[in-house]
């Protein structure tokens, strides 16, 4: 399963990519309202950061307008992705961005009907949420198994990106269903590393190794 990282914070991009584990960038309008850096300018920092795919997304709702966001957008880098909502008019851009080599992610899918129309559209990934369809009393993971379970029938190519992760809990199922792709907040990243019984464990090593008294 691919890792993404979903953030807009170039020094913890910075930080994962060093690990040589990130696949990926993933990241929305609130992300880059947070990081308080011009679109353009960060997207293109990003890119430069990692060799996988980064998703930028378009802002406009109506079909013209994300092709002219897409046509600037792509210039950027090769490794841009773009991620347009999963709506009539969004997946008409995916089409004909797809049509043309270009990455497409469609994001904000809450069903797998959904799913099913941007495979349909060529999209290269499609972001089911599955932290926000939990929050509204719906099952996350069990909407990625339906998705898993769709594109297989028809072997679609379309990657499953499981986005709006919150926890581990959610990576590892993520992986036991067969998802293709997770992105995840930079500390949930940081969290799969961590076991207490690993510090426990190296804490009692060291103190052993000290009774040695030897140095390597
Ligand atoms: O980037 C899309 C998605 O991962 C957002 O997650 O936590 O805002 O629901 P969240």
């Amino acid at each position: 399963m691919k890792f993404f990282v979903d953030t807009a914070d170039t020094a913890e991009i910075a930080d994962l990519a060093a690990t040589g584990l990130l696949d990926g960038v993933t990241t929305n309008p609130s992300l880059i309202a947070k990081s308080g850096r011009d679109f353009m300018e960060v997207t293109k920092e990003i890119c430069g950061l990692v060799h996988g795919p980064v998703s930028a997304e378009v802002i406009a709702l109506d079909h013209e307008g994300m092709m002219r966001e897409a046509e600037k957008l792509r210039k950027i880098a090769d490794n841009v992705c773009i991620k347009v909502p999963l709506t009539i008019d969004g997946l008409k851009t995916c089409k004909k961005l797809s049509g043309d080599g270009t990455m497409v992610n469609v994001t904000l899918c809450f069903s797998a009907n959904q799913a099913l129309l941007a495979a349909k559209a060529g999209a290269t990934f499609i972001s089911p949420f599955v932290g926000r369809h939990d929050d509204n009393g719906f099952d996350g993971m069990g909407l990625i198994s339906d998705i898993r379970l769709i594109y297989d029938n028809y072997s679609f190519a379309t990657e499953i990106l499981v986005a709006s992760v919150r926890h581990g809990i959610h990576v590892l199922e993520s992986a036991k269903i067969g998802a293709d792709v997770m992105t995840a907040p930079p500390a949930v990243i940081k969290g799969l590393f961590k076991h207490v019984l690993t510090d426990k464990g190296i804490e009692g090593f060291l103190a052993d190794w000290a009774k040695t008294g030897q140095t390597l």
